[in-house]
């Protein structure tokens, strides 16, 4: 049995949109994955479908033994405390302290009367100190979140999403906003924490050179198909135009609007 197990998922927005079709893949503990694809491939929406804010239309998603796909909210809910979510735009609550922010990754321990009142006890303050320390912002504990710099808020989100002490973290571009030399810095971060974790890790990626950098597999999606999977070091240039080339159809229309762009 493998800690993700991803059999025919299918996505169908209630617009008639099918975003994914037949999606299938195992992950295991420990693996750093890069999901790549053009814009409009299914990336966000994969992602979504793991943690449960698309239900899948047809398929079955399991993590570690559980069927999220089977699951009603509230045990969604309870199945999300062993889910970490980096967004692109970080999602940290602004006006509260950077300490606090990644406290918010205990919540899914402490339901009831003490998380209400911001009470953590001293186990969740060592675990979210420790891990402010391991992104190197433990200096930052106290300051608030809006005050900091785009890369050291996703270095927080990241020490958050450790600190659920999580079977999967899932990143949805989460250097989309960054400068390169930033990107590289969170994604140091982001890798170092899950392999020392041994957290599965899937990252919605543009960047090539950061997937050869950092990732140990790539899911290649297109049209909401997976149509390459295998180790990082077999990204080449053949399975990138495969993973990134147009859509016939897409490119006729592109033609008949009097130009052609190639990407
Ligand atoms: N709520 C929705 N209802 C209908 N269609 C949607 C919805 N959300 C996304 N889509 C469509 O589903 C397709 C896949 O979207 P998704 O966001 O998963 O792509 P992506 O691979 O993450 O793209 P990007 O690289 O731009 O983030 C797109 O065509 C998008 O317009
Ligand atoms: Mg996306």
């Amino acid at each position: 049995m493998s800690l993700l197990e991803i059999r025919d998922l299918r996505l169908v927005y209630p617009n008639g949109n099918e975003v994914l079709k037949q999606v299938s893949l195992d992950a295991n503990a420990g693996e750093i994955i890069a999901i790549i694809g053009r814009s409009g491939a299914g990336k966000s929406t994969l992602l979504r479908c793991i943690n449960g804010l698309e239900r899948a239309t047809a398929g079955t998603i399991m993590l570690d033994g559980e069927n999220l796909t089977a699951m009603d909210e509230p045990q969604l809910r309870r199945a999300r405390r062993y889910i970490g979510f980096i967004w692109q735009e970080y999602n940290l609550v602004n006006r509260l302290p950077v300490m606090t922010n990644v406290l918010t990754g205990r919540l899914g321990y402490n339901q009831g009367i003490k998380s209400l009142f911001g009470y953590f006890d001293r186990a969740d303050r060592d675990i979210a100190m420790r891990n402010l320390e391991r992104v190197n912002l433990l200096h930052r504990a106290t300051q608030r979140a809006d005050q900091l710099s785009g890369g050291e808020k996703q270095r927080v989100s990241i020490a958050r999403a450790v600190t659920q002490q999580p079977k999967i973290i899932l990143a949805d571009e989460p250097v989309a906003s960054l400068d390169p030399q930033l990107s590289l810095q969170v994604m140091s971060d982001l890798a170092r924490v899950a392999r020392e974790d041994k957290v599965l890790t899937l990252i919605n990626i543009h960047q090539v050179n950061l997937v050869h950098q950092f990732a140990d597999r790539v899911i290649g999606l297109a049209q909401g198909r997976i149509v390459f999977d295998g180790p990082a070091r077999d990204l080449d240039e053949a399975v990138m135009s495969r993973v990134y080339r147009f859509d016939k159809a897409e490119e006729k229309l592109i033609e008949s609007a009097g130009h052609r762009v190639v990407i």
